[in-house]
């Protein structure tokens, strides 16, 4: 798998998921029609608060695995990021916590999500947000622009992490924060899983060991990092998302059990850098 054929099959499948997302439908991540069933690392993630402060069509595209927003600290007046913003939800709740005077923007590479995005902002009538289309490995921003950098089940995605995590480091204002859900693995998983392009694109072949993650972030020059587990995924959560890619899941259960979770991964730009 090229870092190419990945970006290529990751772009194809969220431009279909923008354009099933209805307000009669429904939409799980790593599903690839309305009638599978809930994928459990995507479904209830947002509090009924939440729901009710956003458009239902942006609930209904959250494709997430976490709730960045919930766990970051967000303060008013400050610019937020987010990384792979999809059909927006965590953009427009960002942008109520940092109003009046704070901005959130929203970064994604395939315009299906970038319109859907636009088009909830409209229909939440939010107006500190901007979309852009670009890539997360090489982001349209300038140095030292952002306070925190926010993601929810992008990072997974990418080909290129270290890029992606360099590219956060130097859009990310002195002392700026970095605080994204993502999938992470503990331990070895099996080779079968980590070559499935359709586990890929569904989060989970291209998910990082927690170590991996840490060594990363360090190497990227971030510090006080922190790794904390948000869902844990048992043998039946892991049957749901490996049934149907050709994987005999009771096979391979014991490699799988407990492996993958959602994770709040944390970390600081230091406030005096050697960069
Ligand atoms: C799993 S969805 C998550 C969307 C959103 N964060 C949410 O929680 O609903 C992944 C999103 O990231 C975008 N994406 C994936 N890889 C990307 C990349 N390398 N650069 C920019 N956007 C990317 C996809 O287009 C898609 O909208």
């Amino acid at each position: 798998m090229s870092g190419i054929d990945v970006k290529d099959a990751v772009r194809e499948k969220y431009s279909q998921a923008a354009l099933r997302v209805r307000p009669a439908g429904s939409s799980c991540c790593g599903s690839t029609s309305a009638r599978e069933p809930c994928n459990p690392i995507t479904s209830n993630l947002y509090d009924t608060s939440q729901a009710g402060a956003v458009p239902e069509e942006a609930m209904l595209a959250s494709l997430g695995c976490g709730n960045p927003t919930a766990l970051a600290q967000l303060k008013s007046g400050e610019t937020v990021l987010d990384l792979g913003s999809g059909g927006g939800i965590d953009v427009l709740l960002s942008a109520r916590r940092v109003a009046p005077t704070g901005k959130a923007y929203g970064l994604d590479m395939t315009d299906e999500m970038l319109s859907l995005a636009r088009d909830n902002q409209r229909k939440a009538g939010v107006k500190n947000v901007e979309f852009l289309k670009g890539e997360i490995e090489n982001i349209p921003m300038p140095d030292n622009s952002v306070d925190v950098i926010i993601s929810n089940c992008v990072i997974n995605l990418s080909g290129d992490k270290d890029r992606v995590l360099s590219e956060a480091f130097r859009v990310l204002k002195p002392g700026g924060r970095f605080a994204v859900s993502d999938v992470v693995t503990r331990g070895e998983v099996p080779a079968v899983v980590r070559r499935d392009m359709l586990l890929w694109v569904g989060c989970i072949a291209g998910a990082l060991r927690d170590s991996e993650y840490i060594e990363k972030l360090a190497k990227a020059g971030f510090e006080c990092i922190d790794i904390e587990p948000t869902r844990i995924y048992d043998i039946e959560d892991a049957r749901v998302f490996l049934t149907g890619k050709g994987i005999d899941v009771d096979a391979i259960a014991p490699q799988v059990e407990g492996k993958f979770m959602s994770a709040f991964v944390r970390a600081v730009k230091p406030k005096t850098t050697a960069k």
